[in-house]
């Protein structure tokens, strides 16, 4: 369950102070969908830095799953953001490494000793058991947005924030990437917020929410 009261973000320019995100309330409800959209530079990316805890918020308050974000410590923080899923637009996958090896290296560094039975259901979901050696260069964009993915729910997330995943992807590849994304975050309860300049992708959401200018309308 993600709960923004009054949230507000700003940046310093020089002297000036930039006002970015103004007063937002959002809740979504545990294992709910958040389609977020908006125009370039209206705040989407802030807004979704704010939630895995890489930015601080100036004022109001930001709860994930009742662990209130501005009362964590630097340790607090750090555990706090492995139990967040991370998607890109541009994939963000390590180039000289192998499909199988992307998903398991953060994985690794974040739980060097625990085991994770999952690899095998997580790959043939997202149709990528004919790829585990094969190198990112080697993909369409489709499937390196699924390696993502995968690389994302294997670390058992308690949220998952897609920054316009969908980007770089034709219509028919983005209507597929977001028919599994939803599904497989429905299947194993996690919220999902994704940023989309798609509006006929938001049909797959619980929730649907604007940025202009900072602020939700
Ligand atoms: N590092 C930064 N320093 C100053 N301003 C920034 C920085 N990052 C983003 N901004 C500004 O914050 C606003 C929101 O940016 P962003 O959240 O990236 O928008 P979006 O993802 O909706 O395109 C924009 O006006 C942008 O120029
Ligand atoms: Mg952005």
């Amino acid at each position: 369950m993600i709960e923004v009261n009054d949230l507000c973000f700003s940046r310093h320019d020089g002297g000036k102070k930039l006002s970015i995100l103004n007063q937002l309330n959002l809740t979504v409800p545990a294992g709910q969908h958040l389609a977020l959209l908006g125009d370039s530079g209206s705040g989407k990316t802030t807004f979704l830095h704010i939630l895995a805890g890489l930015l601080h918020a100036d004022s109001g308050s930001v709860s994930v799953n009742k662990e209130l974000l501005s009362s964590l410590n630097e340790y607090e923080r750090t555990l706090y953001r492995r139990k967040i899923g991370l998607i890109f637009q541009n994939y963000q996958l390590l180039d000289c490494l192998t499909v199988k090896q992307n998903i398991f290296f953060q994985y690794k560094l974040n739980f060097p000793k625990q085991e994770n039975s999952e690899f095998e259901s997580l790959i043939n979901e997202l149709g990528l058991e004919g790829k585990l050696n094969s190198l990112p260069y080697q993909l369409s964009g489709g499937e390196q947005q699924r390696v993502s993915i995968a690389r994302a729910l294997f670390n058992q997330p308690q949220i998952i924030l897609a920054d316009e995943p969908t980007g770089n992807l034709d219509k028919q590849r983005s209507i597929q990437v977001v028919e599994l994304l939803t599904q497989l975050c429905r299947v194993r309860k996690i919220n999902l917020v994704m940023v989309t300049h798609s509006h006929q992708l938001t049909e797959y959401f619980d929730q649907v929410k604007e940025l202009r200018d900072g602020r939700f309308v």
